[in-house]
């Protein structure tokens, strides 16, 4: 099922180069902070490919979260400031509580945490002092083990019952600035991705550990991105579906676009997490 290759490739397309996960012995780990001088940030080891690149917008219509794990909609948010705490809380989070509602039937959506990223040539993510970058390598946010983790640590008594029905982790991405040139958000068709593709990986903070997927190199990937993305244009990725019958992981990253001219402006983003409960 799924789109047809001869569409597919047909479509406008860049190669960009992706970093993927060297398959290891041991479980992958990253540092959410800073380490101590001496200790390494990760164990695992990128292994680079050259990988095809399709524009999504020509198919944007016949892409969906539960068949290909993303969606492209027209979405123009009324927030003025995305570097406004407080209108982003008050007026951001509602409207994409609301668009995620939409699109995927849910019966209640809950924002549940926001990333703006800001590109700063040579910067590193996570460092102090600098904003976060985008993230340079090929991963899903949660896994079958941390999706239903999150609902325990931020529902409460709630999510013993919350978990008794089908529950999703949509991420909701746009460009804060557009049309955004610099470092876009590539994002792999789930139907195109084995679950062996996928290996969980300890993502370590101070206080807590998290669970992510690294993503193995398979040829089969199909990757999309939206050409000079606007603001008034998201792109939803499904990170996580307790439902067994569609995509339920979305591997995605940003990459270098090579047909970019060097001058542009840097990537300016903002990527909210919701959590998605369904009634049935
Ligand atoms: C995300 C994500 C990376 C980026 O939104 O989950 O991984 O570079 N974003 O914006
Ligand atoms: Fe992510």
């Amino acid at each position: 099922m799924g789109l047809s290759s001869d569409v597919i490739e047909r479509l406008p397309h860049v190669e960009g180069i992706l970093n993927y996960l060297v398959p290891m012995a041991d479980k992958p780990m990253n540092l959410a902070y800073d380490p101590p001088p001496g200790v390494a940030r990760s164990n695992g080891i990128p292994e680079p490919h050259r990988v095809t690149i399709y524009d999504a917008r020509p198919v944007a219509g016949r892409l969906s979260l539960d068949g290909e794990g993303l969606a492209v909609v027209e979405h123009r948010s009324t927030v003025e400031d995305f570097y406004d705490e407080d209108e982003l809380r008050r007026v951001y989070y509602p409207e994409a509580e609301r668009l995620v509602a939409e699109v995927t039937g849910a019966s209640r959506v809950l924002v549940f945490d926001h990333t703006i990223r800001r590109r700063v040539m040579g910067g590193v993510d996570r460092a102090p002092g600098t904003p976060r970058q985008p993230v340079t390598s090929v991963h899903n946010d949660y896994t079958v083990k941390s999706g239903p983790q999150r609902v325990r640590d931020l529902m409460g008594e709630e999510a013993d019952e919350l978990l008794r029905h089908r529950f999703e982790i949509v991420n909701v991405w746009r460009p804060i600035r557009g049309p955004l040139r610099d470092a876009p958000l590539a994002v792999c068709d789930a139907t195109s991705v084995a679950f062996t593709d996928f290996v969980a990986s300890d993502l370590v903070y101070r206080d807590r550990t998290g669970e992510t997927y690294r993503v193995k190199y398979n040829p089969a990937h199909r990757w999309f991105y939206v050409p000079e993305m606007r603001v008034d244009e998201a792109i939803l990725i499904k990170c996580y579906d307790s439902a067994q019958d569609r995509a339920r992981f979305t591997a995605h990253s940003a990459f270098e676009d090579p047909t970019t001219p060097k001058d542009v402006l840097p990537r300016e983003s903002i990527e909210l997490r919701t959590l998605v409960f369904h009634a049935a």
